[in-house]
């Protein structure tokens, strides 16, 4: 099935029509967290008289809560609401919301319908797209999870002008990845961008999408192509599961864009990457992400042990993506220990 992204106001898309059509006897439920309950669910309940019956379920915020124990609360509040199979979930919220809602949705009962309204710019470019769903486990980063597509996914900028500046930069993170796999001229293009207000523009929110909605399409399970959007996550995954029981978490797109610094500097320790083409991404990145540390060794033996049991190794090696030039990398490429060791110290110590 391909999905549908509707770009553009939710209020002139195709959700009314959809709520009507092919929901119009379906429950509702819409799930949000704290901070989409407080900015986001009025526009929607005022502009869509007809979700006035929605049950509305409030998640708690935050990566550490995308946890399956949040999950077993929503699930036995479904059943007591006796929500059915044949009802419908919107997930309004960044890809934390998505990813997880997206799941709850996808197990109960076996499988509920669910669309995507992203309100985070991470979530609109990114994580809503592509029907992968899921949870973290302890440290590791969505390990348990399904693919599962939404019946439909609504982008509208409108939710963003309530999202803090740095979330913004965190969706920034993924746009550039985009780029580096695929385009050179977009990374030409978003690289100098200084300010916010240049990325919340539905033109260049909707072009970044729409690489990621190519990719999926072409290679739904990840089987080949689609592991190109790993880039940076080998790396930042495993900091940000390293962090996420810390004192000081770190956000998902902030690991992101420091996975990308590291996994570049991988490609041009071995030769793959020219220094010119690392040292604009070295430049990107540091220009637009602060930079972090780590006060020992064993933090960065940990953050490794981590990459260890990353969801695309297999026999028994660290697998992830060579990056040969801008706007073009390579998949399944076997990262050394040792070079990986070499590069965090030079960043994190
Ligand atoms: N499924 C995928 O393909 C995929 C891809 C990339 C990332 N992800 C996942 O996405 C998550 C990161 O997404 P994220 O950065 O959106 O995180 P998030 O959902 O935690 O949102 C970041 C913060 O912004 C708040 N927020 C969201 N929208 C808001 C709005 N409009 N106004 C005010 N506050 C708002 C949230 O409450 C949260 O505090 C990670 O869990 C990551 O693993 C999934």
């Amino acid at each position: 099935m391909k999905e549908t992204v509707y770009f553009g106001s939710i209020v002139n898309s195709g959700f009314e029509d959809l709520l009507l059509n092919k929901y119009g006897s379906s429950r509702k439920v819409i799930m949000v967290d704290e901070n989409t309950h407080d900015h986001c669910l009025e526009y929607l309940l005022t502009s869509f008289p007809s979700l006035s019956e929605a049950e509305v379920m409030l998640l708690p915020a935050g990566e550490e809560n995308k946890v399956m124990e949040v999950c077993f609360q929503v699930w036995n509040a479904l059943s007591e609401y006796e929500i059915s199979r044949h009802d419908l979930v919107m997930n309004l919220g960044g890809g934390m919301v998505t990813d997880m809602g997206g799941f709850i949705a996808s197990i109960y009962k076996r499988g509920v319908d669910f669309i995507h309204i992203p309100t985070s710019l991470l979530g609109m470019v990114d994580a809503s797209i592509g029907g992968k769903t899921g949870i973290d486990l302890g440290p590791y980063k969505n390990q348990l999870g399904v693919f599962s597509q939404a019946q439909a996914i609504f982008i509208d900028p409108v939710f963003l002008s309530t999202l803090p500046e740095d979330e913004i930069w965190n969706g920034y993170a993924e746009m550039l990845k985009h780029a580096l796999i695929s385009d050179e001229i977009l990374w030409e293009k978003l690289v100098p961008i200084k300010s916010v207000e240049e990325l919340v523009g539905l033109e260049l929110i909707q072009q970044c999408a729409e690489i990621k909605l190519g990719i999926v399409q072409k290679d739904p399970l990840e089987k080949n192509e689609r592991k190109l959007l790993n880039l940076g996550h080998t790396v930042g995954h495993a900091i940000e599961g390293y962090l996420l029981s810390k004192e000081t978490p770190i956000a998902h797109g902030h690991a992101v864009a420091i996975g990308i610094l590291i996994e570049a500097m991988i490609a041009n320790r071995i030769g793959a990457l020219d220094g010119s083409d690392y040292a604009k991404i070295e430049k990107a990145i540091k220009d637009h992400f602060a930079r972090i540390g780590f006060e020992s060794e064993e933090e960065i033996e940990s953050v490794v042990s981590l990459m260890r049991n990353d969801k695309k190794n297999s026999e028994g090696l660290i697998k992830g993506i060579l990056i040969h030039k801008i706007g073009k990398c390579e998949t399944d490429f076997v990262y050394q220990e040792d070079l990986v060791i070499s590069c965090l110290r030079t960043f994190l110590s």
